[in-house]
This record gives structure tokens, C-alpha cells and sequence, in this order.
């Protein structure tokens, strides 16, 4: 089965319009820490880049009088309930393997507690992955949502990160990829 890529996934209107919203810039930076993560976790670096790009795509717009509002955000969010559903959507779309679209859409609905009741979720190596991921890019005020980065350089970034995922994929032997 090829392999879906980023840059496809990038490219797709629902990421366009939804990746954006959340901020380019941040779905690429924890992209980049997942891609790093993951060789500690012993996770296959295809799902944790692509859990990491797409963990925000369910963020919606918190409004009220014409501003942003953290408090109603706070109160009424469920960006990753709302994203596990869109981002495998946009993977099955893709054609992506439907294992695959399911563990990414795992990890994208665990990569925050902020939506739960209780907390203390025990996370498998992708989910914590992308949760690490997401945090190390995190800034104080949720600054990191805000960051601005032009089309090309992001489309430029993305098609390196697809180069590095596939060139790991390619130096794994055969018994490393039926272990994954
Ligand atoms: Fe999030
Ligand atoms: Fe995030």
C-alpha cells in the first residue's frame, strides 16, 4: 500500500481550512518533536508525525462579542473529540490503512485530558508521543496557536519531514517493520 503523505495530507482542503485555524506553524513544530519522540518511544514515526500535524484539527473558534474567549473555551471545548473524528475522516479520504487512521485518531482524541472529567488517562507509546509532542511546543497563554509561517515554508517543511519519515522507514530491516 504507498504510503499517504503529509504533504497530502497538508494539501487537503479539510487540513487547510482546520490545521490552519489551530496554527500551521504549531501542527509542523509538533510534527518535528513527534518525529523525534518516536525513536524513543520505539513508535512508527509515519503515525506520530501525522497524529502530531493533525492533533488540533478539531479546535473550533471560541467567540463572544467579537473576541476570543479562554473562559468559554475552557468550559465548552472538546477540539479532541472533535479532531479524532475529523482528521480520520480526511485519513480514510486519503486512503490512508484504516489500523493506521484508527491509532492516529486515538492519539489525537488522548493527546489532551483538558476535556475530561477525570484525569489520570494511561497512555500507550503513540498517544504519549503525540502528547509530549504537543507539549514541547506549547507556549505560555497558548501563544503557540498564534505563530505565523508563510504557505512555501511550510510546504517546505513538510516535504523534509516526509523525506526523514521515509528514509527511516527505509533503514528498518524486514524483521524491524513486522514488529511495527
Ligand atoms: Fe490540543
Ligand atoms: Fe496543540
Amino acid at each position: 500500500m504507498k504510503r499517504v503523505t503529509l504533504t497530502e495530507i497538508h494539501e487537503h482542503p479539510i487540513a487547510q481550512k482546520y490545521v490552519k485555524r489551530a496554527g500551521l506553524a504549531h501542527a509542523i513544530s509538533a510534527a518535528y518533536h513527534a518525529f523525534h519522540i518516536a525513536k524513543d518511544f520505539d513508535v512508527n514515526p509515519d503515525l506520530a508525525v501525522k497524529a502530531a500535524f493533525l492533533h488540533d484539527i478539531g479546535h473550533y473558534t471560541w467567540y463572544r462579542n467579537g473576541q476570543w474567549d479562554y473562559n468559554l473555551y475552557k468550559e465548552n471545548d472538546i477540539h479532541a473529540i472533535k479532531g479524532a473524528e475529523r482528521a480520520h475522516k480526511l485519513l480514510i479520504r486519503l486512503d490512508e490503512n484504516p489500523v493506521s487512521a484508527k491509532e492516529i485518531s486515538l492519539a489525537i482524541l488522548l493527546h489532551t485530558d483538558s476535556y475530561l472529567p477525570e484525569r489520570g488517562i494511561q497512555r500507550e507509546p503513540l498517544q504519549r508521543v503525540v502528547a509530549l509532542a504537543d507539549e514541547a511546543d506549547e507556549e505560555p497563554g497558548g501563544a503557540h496557536h498564534y505563530r505565523n509561517i508563510t504557505d512555501e515554508k511550510a510546504a517546505e517543511m513538510i516535504k523534509k519531514l516526509d523525506d526523514k519519515v521515509v528514509t527511516f522507514l527505509n533503514k528498518q530491516t524486514p524483521k524491524d517493520q513486522s514488529a511495527s
